[in-house]
C-alpha cells in the first residue's frame, strides 16, 4: 500500500506555502510571497502579511492540487505551521488547515516551523540517519538542533540570543546603504572583498562563554562593531571599502556558525549535518561549512535554495514524519504559538 498523502500549509511569515507529500516524495510545492509589499518598509509588516495570506491561500491551494492532479478527497492528513512565527499570519494558515481537516474528516497536525526547515531535506536527500545535527538559519531564526527523531526527538542545543543571521545581514545591509533585504547583496559584495581585511568580533566564542553559551549565537555586537568601524571611517572623511567590510563581516558570521555547529557534531558523535533556512543560500556559510565538515569527516546535507526558504513542502514533510512515527493528531482546538519552543515538534 502506498504511504499517506499529506497536505502541508505554511504561513508563519511572508510566504504562503501549500505542498503535497507522499512519504519522502514531494508531489507539488506551491508558494506565493508578499515580500514585494514589505520591501518599501524595510521589514515584514505582520498585518500586510496576514491579509496577503488570506488572499493567496485558496489560489495557492488550487494551484497545488491542479499541478499534482490531486483532488482534496485524496488527502489523508493535513499539516500546518502552528509556530513559531507571526501571530496573524500563523492564524490565517491554521484557520485554513482546520477548515480543511474538518470538511475532509482527516487528521490535522500543528507542527513546528523551524523543525520543518530540517525535515524538508528528506524530500531531497532521502531518509535521515539515526542522529544528526541541524543548523537552521534564516531572517527569523538561527538554531542548532540535535535530532534523534525528526517527529518526536528534537533537542535544542542553542539559538541566537539577539539577531538571527539573516537579520544581522539585513541590518548591516541597511547601514551600508544596500536595498532590503540586504543579505544577498552583502553576499555578492563579499565575494569581491578581502575577508581578512578587518577583524570583526566573533560573538559568544570566548572561553568564558563556553559553559553557558557553547552553542548559542549573538550577532548584535558584530553588527555594532561594523557600524562603529564605518562611522569612524566616515568621520575621518575616508572612503568605505564596501567589499572588504562585507567580506570581513560575512566571514565572522560564517566562522561562528560553522565553528559551533561542527563542535556540536563532534561533542555528540554525529557524522551528518543538515543546514536549512533561507540564510543557507549564503555562499560564505556554504563554503566554510563544506570545508570544515570535510575536514571533520562530517557529511553536509543542504537542500536546494527553494526548499530552504519558507515553503509548504517542509511542513508536509514534517507531517509525513508525524504519521510515520504514529504521533497522535493535534485535534482542532489548538491555538498558534508565536514562540513555540524548538524541542516541541508538534502541538
Ligand atoms: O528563510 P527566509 O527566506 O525567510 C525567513 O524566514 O526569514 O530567509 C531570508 C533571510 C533574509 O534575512 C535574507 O537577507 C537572508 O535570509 N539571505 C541571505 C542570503 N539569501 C538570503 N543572507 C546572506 N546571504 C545570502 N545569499
Ligand atoms: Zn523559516
Amino acid at each position: 500500500m502506498s504511504e499517506p498523502l499529506v497536505l502541508g500549509i505554511e504561513t508563519s511569515c511572508d510566504e504562503t506555502g501549500v505542498a503535497l507529500v507522499r512519504g519522502h516524495e514531494l508531489l507539488v510545492d506551491s508558494v506565493a510571497s508578499s515580500m514585494e509589499e514589505h520591501a518599501r518598509f524595510g521589514g515584514i509588516i505582520p498585518e500586510i502579511a496576514s491579509r496577503a495570506h488570506l488572499e493567496a491561500m485558496v489560489p495557492t491551494l488550487e494551484r497545488a492540487l491542479t499541478e499534482a492532479s490531486v483532488s482534496l478527497d485524496q488527502v489523508d492528513a493535513v499539516a500546518v505551521t502552528a509556530g513559531p512565527g507571526l501571530v496573524g499570519p500563523l492564524t490565517v494558515g491554521v484557520s485554513a488547515a482546520k477548515s480543511l481537516a474538518l470538511a475532509l474528516g482527516k487528521p490535522l497536525y500543528g507542527v513546528n516551523h523551524v523543525v520543518g526547515h530540517a525535515a524538508v531535506d528528506q524530500l531531497v536527500h532521502g531518509a535521515f540517519p539515526e542522529r544528526f545535527i541541524a543548523l537552521v538559519v534564516s531572517g527569523g531564526h538561527s538554531s542548532l538542533l540535535l535530532v534523534e527523531d525528526i517527529a518526536t526527538g528534537v533537542h535544542e542545543l542553542g539559538s541566537t540570543l539577539d539577531d538571527a543571521a539573516g537579520e544581522a545581514f539585513d541590518k548591516v545591509g541597511r547601514l551600508l546603504g544596500l536595498p532590503y533585504p540586504g543579505g544577498p547583496h552583502i553576499d555578492r559584495l563579499a565575494r569581491t572583498g578581502d575577508p581578512a581585511a578587518i577583524r570583526f568580533p566573533r560573538g559568544l566564542t570566548a572561553a568564558k562563554d563556553q559553559a553557558a553559551h557553547a552553542y548559542d549565537f549573538s550577532f548584535s555586537g558584530l553588527k555594532t562593531a561594523v557600524a562603529r568601524w564605518v562611522e569612524a571611517r566616515e568621520d575621518a572623511g575616508e572612503p568605505i571599502p564596501l567589499a572588504d567590510v562585507a567580506a570581513s563581516f560575512a566571514a565572522a558570521v560564517a566562522d561562528v556558525l560553522t565553528a559551533k555547529t561542527l563542535a556540536a557534531c563532534q561533542r555528540h558523535g554525529v557524522d551528518t549535518l543538515v543546514i536549512g533556512g533561507g540564510f543557507s543560500a549564503n555562499s560564505q556559510l556554504r563554503e566554510l561549512a563544506t570545508q570544515r565538515a570535510a575536514a571533520a569527516g562530517v557529511t553536509v546535507r543542504i537542500p536546494p535554495i527553494r526548499y530552504c526558504t519558507d515553503n509548504g513542502a517542509m511542513i508536509a514533510a514534517l507531517g509525513a514524519a508525524m504519521l510515520r512515527a504514529g504521533v497522535e493528531p493535534s485535534g482542532l482546538e489548538f491555538g498558534v504559538d508565536s514562540s513555540m519552543p524548538l524541542g516541541v515538534t508538534h502541538v
